[in-house]
């Protein structure tokens, strides 16, 4: 039905009859003669209706947005002066000879061009929202990417294989989407949240190099990155270390960079050490775009009588840092307070700061501050060395636990800083094996209960477990964590230790990854692995805010599907054949039950 896509003509066909089918995008008449803008997934092309052919002149006068037309004629150039240079085919226009209407259009609920509508609006009617040109491209580009990577797995010898979606808890630590037997009453499927022990599993059975692009579910609080199905690509190899792995993702990465947006990364990526991102940027995935960092002040904190500080210093566990804002000074105090609103978002209690006006008094005199008249001389010469700050620059200070300061501080950051426009990858490496939990009050694994301890470290597990080190690495590009993984445990007794960290028994183990202890002592080869969240790094290249603008059809942060209206209620035998019984429903609350609530408000805070 077409000779062309629209978005493909161009000078090259100068006089050709063709025949393009298509979307009316817009239609403006100019009293005498009709336009219209045909969009097709290639892009658009302008089309001329004379009155001299009355036919197409007649349909053209009658069509509306989103008609699907079916038109021919020949290519010419655009009168001198109109040609649009936004368009691939801007410097011609098909002059019609024949049009067909192939079908007509309701009125759309909304102009397929607006750029500013509602996502709730866009998601309820998703078919639409696929068809602006932006998400158009957002689809091929997710489609580029993932092809790009398998063919790289692929010419590296690894070997895509499929694992079960139906299946049982894995250990990463979300919440399980749980699917109800029929067949076995009361009992229920977990959706994977990663294929991470299938995987594993696969090493055993002597895969040696295994990736798959696949769906993960994790029942976990939605954000602007995450989606409660997204799609990883797992890569899992046996007998090379984490050296050896990274270097070859690495390689993946800057490849797939360089093929599809002409961007060259850095070979090698750079590294750091967990505890120095922390330290420096207050986040285990820092960006490096932006200049700005913490500047560590507990020991010297724990000199002052200020209270506010000095508790915080003397805490165990707690953290005094700085954060020098260049040019600060000229900040408002409602610029101030509104930060510190924000900082509250993340539990500090305040946001201290000094306007350093004038470095060579250090007091009131040279330094504008609510707290400068607690501290001594020689404590505010101090900080201003260690920030470097110089007159003109502010500073802000974080003063509580180290969990509360960094995350304060580095959210601060971001919303502080402004981030240079380039790529900056890094490998995050040296994570601790374990994270002390507060409210239960015993170790969690950081990453997973498969995670390798680092060489050396084995004896901490038990006597130090804080001090452990693990041999997981995390990528991240542009303070967005894209993959992570590590090399796992293959060897029975270290993973005995491990659990026994973990404060889990081994009937609790056996119980929940009995098969994968079996195997390993089957001759479990040495093993590793990574996934990349395959929706971010696509949503990074594509420069989307959310990653739900490169899924086809995501859903909201109160995971809905607002076209299909997922999830919904079932029928009554339905459950009476799956053995469930509903309680503490109420009927016609539905907000009660947390069903259909405040999408809307959902949408805006995401
Ligand atoms: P992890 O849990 O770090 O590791 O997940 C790997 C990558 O998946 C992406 N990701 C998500 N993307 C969108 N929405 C989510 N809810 C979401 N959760 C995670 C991130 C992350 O880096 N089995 C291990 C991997 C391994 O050890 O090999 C795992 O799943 O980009
Ligand atoms: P206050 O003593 O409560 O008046 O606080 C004095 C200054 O310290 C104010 O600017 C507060 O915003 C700030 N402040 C209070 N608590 C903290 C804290 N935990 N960390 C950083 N600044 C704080």
């Amino acid at each position: 039905m077409r000779t062309h896509y629209c978005g493909t003509i161009n000078r090259a066909h100068l006089n050709q009859t063709v025949t393009v089918s298509g979307w009316v995008h817009r239609r403006r008449d100019h009293g005498g003669v009709i336009f219209i803008d045909l969009r097709d997934r290639a892009g658009m092309v302008q089309i001329v209706c004379d009155p001299d052919n009355p036919d197409t002149f007649a349909i053209a006068e009658n069509i509306r947005s989103e008609f699907v037309l079916q038109i021919a004629g020949s290519v010419r150039l655009r009168p001198e002066g109109t040609n649009n240079s936004n368009m691939a085919s801007g410097e011609i226009e098909i002059l019609a000879t024949a049009m067909e209407v192939l079908n007509t259009s309701a009125t759309p609920p909304f102009q397929i061009d607006d750029e500013n509508l509602s996502e709730n609006v866009r998601l309820t009617h998703r078919y639409l929202d696929l068809r602006r040109p932006v998400m158009q491209a957002n689809m091929r580009l997710r489609y580029r990417v993932s092809k790009n990577l398998r063919d790289y797995l692929d010419t590296h010898d690894f070997m895509e294989i499929e694992t079960p979606m139906l299946t049982r808890s894995t250990p990463e630590g979300a919440r399980d989407y749980l699917v109800p037997s029929r067949v076995h009453a009361g009992q229920f499927y977990a959706l994977p949240q990663s294929p991470q022990l299938f995987k594993q599993l696969l090493m055993v059975s002597g895969f040696d190099r295994y990736f798959q692009i696949t769906k993960c579910f994790r029942d976990e609080d939605l954000r602007a990155d995450r989606q409660p199905e997204f799609t990883q690509v797992d890569i899992e190899t046996s007998f090379m270390n984490e050296d050896q792995i990274m270097a070859l993702v690495e390689d993946m990465i800057r490849r797939l960079f360089k093929q599809l947006m002409d961007v060259d990364l850095p070979a090698p990526f750079p590294r750091m050490p967990y505890a120095e991102a922390m330290n420096r940027y207050g986040s285990d995935k820092p960006d490096l775009r932006i200049a700005l960092e913490l500047t560590e002040l507990t020991d010297l904190m724990k000199t002052v009588d200020f209270k506010v500080f000095r508790a915080a210093a003397d805490m165990e566990g707690g953290r005094v840092a700085a954060m020098r804002i260049p040019g600060g000074a000229s900040l408002s105090r409602k610029d101030i307070d509104d930060y510190t609103d924000f900082v509250k978002i993340y539990g500090a209690k305040g946001l201290a700061y000094i306007k350093v006006n004038d470095a060579s008094q250090l007091s009131e005199a040279g330094l504008q501050s609510p707290i400068v008249k607690f501290l001594p001389e020689a404590a505010l010469a101090e900080i201003l060395r260690r920030t470097g700050a110089v007159n003109g620059d502010l500073i802000f200070f974080g003063a509580d636990k180290t969990r509360i300061v960094n995350d304060a501080l580095g959210a601060l950051r971001l919303k502080a800083g402004k981030a240079a426009d380039e790529w900056q990858p890094l490998w995050v490496v040296d994570f601790p094996m374990f994270e002390y939990n507060e409210d239960e009050k015993r170790w969690d694994a950081l990453h997973h209960p498969f995670t390798a301890p680092k060489t050396g470290h084995e004896e901490l597990l038990v006597s130090n477990p804080g001090a452990a080190l693990s041999r997981a690495y995390d990528m991240v590009l542009n303070g967005w964590e894209i993959g992570g993984g590590s090399i796992r445990i293959h060897q029975q007794h270290i993973q005995d230790v491990v659990f026994r960290a973990l404060g889990i028994s081994a009937e609790q183990a056996r119980e929940k990854f009995g098969f994968l202890l079996d195997a390993l002592q089957f001759g479990a080869p040495p093993h590793g692995g990574l996934a990349f969240g395959l929706d971010r790094l696509v949503a990074l290249m594509s420069g989307a805010e959310s990653i739900r603008d490169v899924i086809a059809f995501p859903k909201t942060q109160r995971a809905n599907d607002l076209m299909v209206q997922a999830p919904n209620h079932v029928d009554e035998r339905q459950l009476r054949d799956l053995h469930i019984r509903l309680r503490h429903i109420e009927k016609n609350n539905p907000e009660k039950n947390g069903l259909e609530k405040s999408d809307a408000e959902t949408a805006k805070a995401g």
